[in-house]
């Protein structure tokens, strides 16, 4: 074998979880004809909204000059200068282009952070359960993930977070609204979590940044905005994309933005920067930066995606699940009724409907359901649930 050793560890490890996937991508093309309710990926079902299309339009109608030339790492003085004004409106502080890079995804957004901050040792605590490919991330930059759990309601447990702050913390990475929860943390869990890492900054004598990765954040269905970290903390940096609000994860679009009350926050964007040629992103797309400087208010149809949330969690809590209320992400957590969260997700699969273990974000005795899938999918599944809720009974 050719391939490195921690790659093979990589394939072979978290097998369990790859051949229940497996077996589900087999069963949609089993030839059988029977439908499979597939809820395991957060792949968006909503299409991009019409004001996509029609910046799409205009912008093949008349061009900019050397418009998909090579640019600035940090991206398109335009794009950064939209999405700057959108977060001036959205946080308490006042953002320019100079806070703000354009990345590739917010996976590319979290990635070019952690480049940008991590020395080989430092330590990044994220809250279980959550998003797992942090834990690559992580890794592949020479840092070291810290997980401590959230709190029985699944907000954020601040003084677990405190008790794993070490000398060597760097970062604490948060996902607001959550994957896999669709919690979304208040505002006043956030101040919490700010003040605890003020104070732990201070005795340390260095800061330890909050790394706040919010694909999600214009998904919230109950108020009007996503809480906000850059309100609770200075030495804030948030991720996030265009992936999920306008439905193009395909299209690889989105930012990282610097808190402006960062000390020296102009070395850590050129950081940053430095850090997207190093990875080989060179830039973020430069058609998807053109058409979404245009769009920061737009969004997908949230309506959608809240009618699917509200009868997924009113059938599922009627038949005895219990989750956390999921604010927002297009996400619901249940505890699974009985059993491990392998064999009560192998059960559900038998049946035709794939979910994804709890054990595959870092948190065993639940599951997760992907709710961004068609309405036909919502219904057609809804009575394997109830039995299955039933049978566990
Ligand atoms: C929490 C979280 N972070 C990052 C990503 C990656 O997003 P993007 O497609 O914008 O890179 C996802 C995608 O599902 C996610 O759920």
């Amino acid at each position: 074998m050719t391939i490195s050793k921690k790659m093979q560890q990589y394939l072979t490890g978290g097998s369990l979880i790859r051949k229940l996937f497996e077996e589900g991508a087999a069963m949609t093309k089993d030839g059988s004809g029977k439908p499979v309710y597939d809820f395991s990926l957060g792949n968006p079902s909503l299409d991009p909204p019409v004001e996509f299309m029609h910046a799409l339009r205009d912008y093949a109608a008349s061009p900019p000059e050397h418009a998909h030339s090579y640019m600035a790492n940090a991206g398109l003085p335009a794009a950064r200068e939209a999405v700057a004004s959108q977060l001036s409106t959205e946080h308490a502080c006042s953002f320019s282009a100079a806070n703000v890079l354009m990345t590739v995804g917010a996976a590319g957004a979290v990635n070019v952070a952690l480049k940008a901050l991590l020395d080989a040792g430092d330590e990044v605590v994220v809250s279980a359960p959550y998003f797992v490919e942090y834990g690559y991330y992580v890794e592949n930059h020479g840092g070291r993930l810290v997980v401590v759990d959230s709190a029985p309601s699944f907000q954020l447990d601040v003084q677990a977070i405190v008790a794993a702050i070490t000398d060597k913390t760097k970062i604490v990475l948060i996902t607001n609204p959550n994957n896999p929860t669709g919690v979304m943390y208040t505002q006043e869990s956030l101040n919490q979590l700010g003040d605890a890492l003020a104070e732990a900054s201070g005795r340390r004598g260095k800061p330890i940044y909050l790394l706040d990765d919010a694909p999600y954040r214009k998904l919230v269905y109950d108020v009007p905005r996503c809480t906000s970290s850059f309100d609770a903390y200075p030495y804030t940096l948030m991720a996030t994309s265009h992936s999920k609000d306008l439905s193009l994860p395909g299209e690889r679009i989105g930012f990282l933005a610097l808190s402006p009350q960062i000390d020296d926050v102009d070395t850590l964007h050129a950081a940053c920067a430095f850090s997207a040629r190093i990875l080989g992103f060179v830039n973020a797309p430069a058609l998807m930066q053109y058409l979404t400087a245009s769009l920061q208010k737009a969004t997908i149809d949230l309506r959608r995606y809240r009618e699917r949330r509200d009868r997924l969690y009113t059938a599922l809590t009627a038949y005895g699940y219990q989750m956390p209320y999921p604010d927002g992400a297009f996400y619901l957590f249940p505890k699974v009724p009985n059993g491990t969260d392998f064999s009560f997700v192998d059960r559900l699969k038998r049946q035709r409907v794939l979910t994804v273990p709890g054990s595959g974000f870092g948190k065993p005795g639940y599951f997760r359901i992907a709710y961004c899938v068609s309405d036909v999918t919502i219904e057609g599944a809804l009575k394997i649930f109830e039995e299955a809720a039933k049978q566990a009974n």
